[in-house]
C-alpha cells in the first residue's frame, strides 16, 4: 500500500477535488468566483493532504509487520511460534498471508525432518553394511567409502585418493575402470584383514551410475561361501569314491559266482559270499556313518540325557574293545583318576565316540604299543581320554582329523572311510562339550581327549 499505490489514490483524490472544482466553477457566477476559488482550493488541499495522510498511515499500517517479519526472517529467527505471533497482530488485510505461510512453514518442516530421519538411516545402514561400499568420481578418486570396504581391502581408504593409491591391486583397479555398466565379476584377492591375513575370496560388482560419469562399487567376502561349495563337492566326490570301491568289490565277486564258481567249486564259492558279506557290512557302515553325520550337521540328533558314571561308561566301551586290541597285540589299560563321577549325557552316543577313538588308537598302533584310557573330573566338567604309542600324528594335520573323510595316510590304505572323528565332534558338540586331539608327532603316538559339562540337561539336538 505504500509508494506507487499510495501517490495513486493521492494523485485520484486530488483529480476528483480539481474536477469539481472546475464543476463548480462552471455552474457560479464570474462574481462569486473571487470568494470561492480561494475556499475551494484550501478545501480541496485540505482534503488531498487528509487523503496523503491517511494513506501513508495505512500504508505503514500494513507494510510494518511484513518489514519487521523481513528483518526477523534476516536475522535468521523466524520460526513457527513468531510466524504465529506476527499473524496475531498483524492487520486483516495480511494476517490470512501470514498463516498461510505459517502452514506451508510447518509442511516444509515436517517434510525436512522426515528427510533427516531417513538420511540418518541411511548413514547407518552404509556404516554397518558387510558388504563394501565405494563411489568414484569420474577420475576414479573415492568420493565414499565404508569401514566395510576398509575392512575387506585391509587399508584404509580416505575420500579424494584415486583407487590406485588406495588399493594396490590392478586387476582390481582394471576391473573396476573396465566395468561399462551393470558388470559384476568375481575376483581373487589378498584379504589382509588386520588378524589372519589369510586368502580369500572377493566378489566385485563394479557399476556405473545412470550419468555414466560416476561407478559405484561393492565388495562381498565370498570366502566362506566359496569353501562351504568346495566343501561340498569333496564330500560328494570322496563319498562317490568310498562307494565305488565296494561296489566294484561286490560286483566282481557276483561275477565271478555266476561265471561257474557257484557249482564248480563250492569252497571257492564260500569264501566269495563271506567276501561279499565283509563289503555289504561296509556299505552298510558307510551309510549308517553318513546318516549320523548328516542328522549332527543339520542338529537333528536325539539325545536321551540320563545321569551316568563317567567310570562305567569308559570302562564298558574298554572291554568291547578289548578282544581287538589284543588280537592286534595291544596291552590294554583303564586309569582312573575320578570314580564315581556322574554325568548327564546319552550313554549310547557317549560309547560310540569312545568306541571310535579306541578303534583308531588300535588302529594306528602297531602291535606290542600300548593304550590307556581313562577319566577324571576337571572343574564343571568330565573328561575321557584314550592314549597310544603308535604312529603319531604331524602337527599340521592335527588340526584336520576332525574333517568329514580325511585320512592322514593320503593314499587312504587303512581301513575306514575317515568320518568317525567328524561324527565324534558332531556328539561331543551336541553335548555342548569340546573334543581335542594331541600329538607330539609322527611315530610319537597320540591323545584323544574330549569333555562333557556334568551338568548337561535334557534336550534335543
Ligand atoms: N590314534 C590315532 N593315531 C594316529 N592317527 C589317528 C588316530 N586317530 C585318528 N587318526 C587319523 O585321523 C584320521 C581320521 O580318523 P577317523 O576316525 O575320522 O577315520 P578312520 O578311522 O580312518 O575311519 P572311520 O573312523 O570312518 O572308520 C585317521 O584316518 C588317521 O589318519
Ligand atoms: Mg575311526
Amino acid at each position: 500500500m505504500t509508494g506507487r499505490f499510495a501517490w495513486l489514490t493521492v494523485c485520484l483524490v486530488a483529480g476528483t477535488v480539481v474536477t469539481m472544482l472546475l464543476i463548480g466553477l462552471a455552474f457560479l457566477p464570474v462574481s462569486d468566483w473571487e470568494v470561492f476559488v480561494p475556499a475551494a482550493a484550501l478545501a480541496g488541499g485540505a482534503v488531498v493532504l487528509l487523503a496523503a495522510t491517511a494513506v501513508e498511515i495505512m500504508g505503514r499500517r500494513l507494510a510494518q509487520p511484513l518489514r519487521r517479519m523481513v528483518r526477523s526472517i534476516d536475522a535468521g529467527e523466524v520460526g513457527q511460534a513468531t510466524l504465529g505471533e506476527f499473524a496475531q497482530q498483524a492487520p486483516v488485510e495480511v494476517a490470512p498471508l501470514l498463516y498461510a505461510l505459517q502452514r506451508a512453514q510447518s509442511g516444509q518442516r515436517g517434510a525436512l525432518e522426515q528427510l533427516e530421519r531417513d538420511r540418518g538411516q541411511m548413514a547407518a545402514l552404509f556404516e554397518h553394511l558387510a558388504d563394501g561400499v565405494l563411489v568414484l568420481d569420474p577420475d576414479e578418486r573415492i568420493v565414499l567409502s565404508n569401514p566395510a570396504a576398509a575392512r575387506l581391502l585391509g587399508r584404509p581408504l580416505a575420500s579424494g585418493h584415486a583407487l590406485s593409491e588406495a588399493v594396490r591391486d590392478p586387476q582390481l583397479v582394471e576391473l573396476v575402470r573396465a566395468a561399462p555398466s551393470g558388470e559384476s565379476a568375481v575376483h581373487l584377492i589378498d584379504m589382509p584383514n588386520g588378524q589372519s591375513g589369510r586368502r580369500g575370496w572377493l566378489q566385485v560388482i563394479a557399476t556405473r551410475f545412470p550419468d555414466a560419469a560416476r561407478r559405484l562399487v561393492v565388495l562381498q567376502d565370498v570366502t566362506e561361501l566359496r569353501r562351504t561349495e568346495a566343501a561340498r563337492r569333496e564330500c560328494v566326490a570322496n563319498v562317490s569314491h568310498e562307494l565305488r570301491t565296494p561296489v566294484a568289490a561286490l560286483k566282481a565277486l557276483v561275477e565271478t559266482l555266476e561265471g561257474g564258481a557257484l557249482e564248480d567249486d563250492p569252497e571257492v564259492a564260500r569264501d566269495f559270499l563271506q567276501r561279499m558279506h565283509i563289503e555289504v557290512d561296509g556299505l552298510a557302515n558307510l551309510v549308517n556313518e553318513l546318516l549320523d553325520l548328516a542328522r549332527a550337521e543339520a542338529g537333528r540328533l536325539e539325545l536321551d540325557i540320563e545321569p551316568c558314571l563317567s567310570d562305567d561308561l569308559l570302562r564298558s566301551s574298554v572291554e568291547r574293545m578289548r578282544p581287538y586290541a589284543e588280537q592286534m597285540g595291544l596291552d590294554v589299560e583303564v586309569l582312573q583318576n575320578d570314580a564315581g563321577v556322574v554325568v548327564r549325557a546319552d550313554a549310547r552316543r557317549i560309547g560310540q565316540v569312545l568306541a571310535n577313538l579306541l578303534a583308531n588308537a588300535v588302529k594306528f598302533t602297531p602291535p606290542g604299543g600300548r593304550i590307556e584310557a581313562g577319566t577324571r573330573a576337571v572343574d564343571g566338567s568330565v573328561e575321557f581320554w584314550v592314549t597310544d604309542t603308535g604312529v603319531g600324528i604331524d602337527a599340521d594335520q592335527l588340526g584336520r582329523v576332525f574333517e568329514r573323510f580325511y585320512k592322514t595316510d593320503p593314499s587312504r590304505t587303512s581301513a575306514g572311510t575317515g568320518l568317525g572323528l567328524a561324527i565324534c565332534k558332531h556328539l561331543v558338540i551336541a553335548h555342548r562339550g569340546t573334543i581335542r586331539a594331541e600329538s607330539a608327532g609322527v611315530g610319537q603316538g597320540a591323545i584323544f581327549s574330549f569333555r562333557l559339562p556334568r551338568e548337561m540337561e535334557p534336550a534335543r539336538f
